[in-house]
């Protein structure tokens, strides 16, 4: 069921558990987010970069698509589709072609100009039933071509952002898209308590979900993280399972090569990992 992400995340904020966010990049990621979503009667937010959107032909593509196969599949758990790291005019694509929530990261922008099209775009996004993320403070990594050095957050930077009415916001507390380097220094817990305590009942969303070791994990929900984003580490699952079929030469056997049959290991490779994910977050059962 297609929902803005609002409702999802005030819940997950009050009960004290974390809904995923993960990135998809074409029908096969679709597919086994949302099944895996399903079984587990989880929550779930569709993460869409301008970059994925790009490759996938276009955003009008990608919210066609996820709006059939959520009723061809019968997807009854709360499912919003989201722009993941959008600029100004990406959101305004988005907000046409029928996603459900939006981020808007004006992270690079300085902090006035971020609020001035932060402000804009919620009243937009708020009158079109759609949900709203923005950024302050940019996270590390890259992704997309976007890199960011992963500076913390201003905790008063992010009460003035809260204060536009967003419905979730995304704080640099040291995080970092991608593979974490050997000497990452961990999250800020200091940054995001500071946040936290400045921003409410905001839920408070963490990028780079990939490669946090579970005890920062919990402890960054139990500081307010309600909306947790993960992508690359599907698709090093993704990518593993897939090296291994074809290294163990099974495309090469009877219809091997059949692409429902090579893709299929990939499917379940990120089925797995969002289950453990879903697991962690403690979203199951959360729908
Ligand atoms: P990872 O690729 O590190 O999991 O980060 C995902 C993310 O934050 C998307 O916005």
């Amino acid at each position: 069921m297609l929902v803005s992400a609002k409702e999802m995340l005030e819940k997950a904020k009050a009960g004290h558990y974390a809904v995923g966010q993960f990135n998809i990049n074409n029908l096969e990621w679709t597919k086994a987010v949302l099944q895996t979503a399903q079984e587990l009667n989880s929550p779930v937010i569709l993460g869409v970069s301008e970059g994925a959107g790009k490759y996938m032909t276009g955003f009008k593509t990608v919210a066609a698509m996820v709006a059939a196969m959520d009723g061809e599949l019968g997807i009854t758990v709360p499912v919003a589709l989201h722009l993941d790291h959008g600029t100004y005019e990406g959101c305004y694509k988005c907000i046409k072609a029928g996603f459900t929530s939006i981020m808007f990261d004006g992270s690079h922008y300085p902090i006035e100009e971020n609020i001035a099209k932060t402000k804009e775009l919620v009243a937009v996004a708020h009158n079109m039933g759609m949900s709203i993320e923005a950024e302050v403070g940019s996270i590390g990594g890259e992704e997309d071509g976007v890199v960011g050095m992963g500076e913390c957050a201003d905790p008063d930077e992010c009460k003035a952002v809260a204060d536009l009415g967003v419905d979730m916001l995304a704080a640099g507390i040291g995080n970092i898209h991608g593979k974490y380097p050997e000497n990452w220094a961990g999250l800020s817990f200091e940054t995001l308590d500071k946040i936290q305590q400045k921003t409410g009942v905001m839920p408070l969303v963490l990028h780079g979900g990939t490669g946090i070791p579970e005890e920062m994990i919990k402890k960054a929900i139990d500081l307010g993280v309600s909306k947790i984003n993960v992508n690359t580490e599907c698709q090093l699952s993704f990518a593993d399972a897939t090296r291994k079929y074809i290294e163990a030469g099974k495309d090469t056997e009877g219809k091997g090569f059949d692409p429902r049959k090579l893709l299929a290991p990939g499917a379940e490779a990120i089925s797995a990992t969002v289950k453990e994910k879903m697991e962690l977050f403690g979203s199951v059962g959360k729908a």
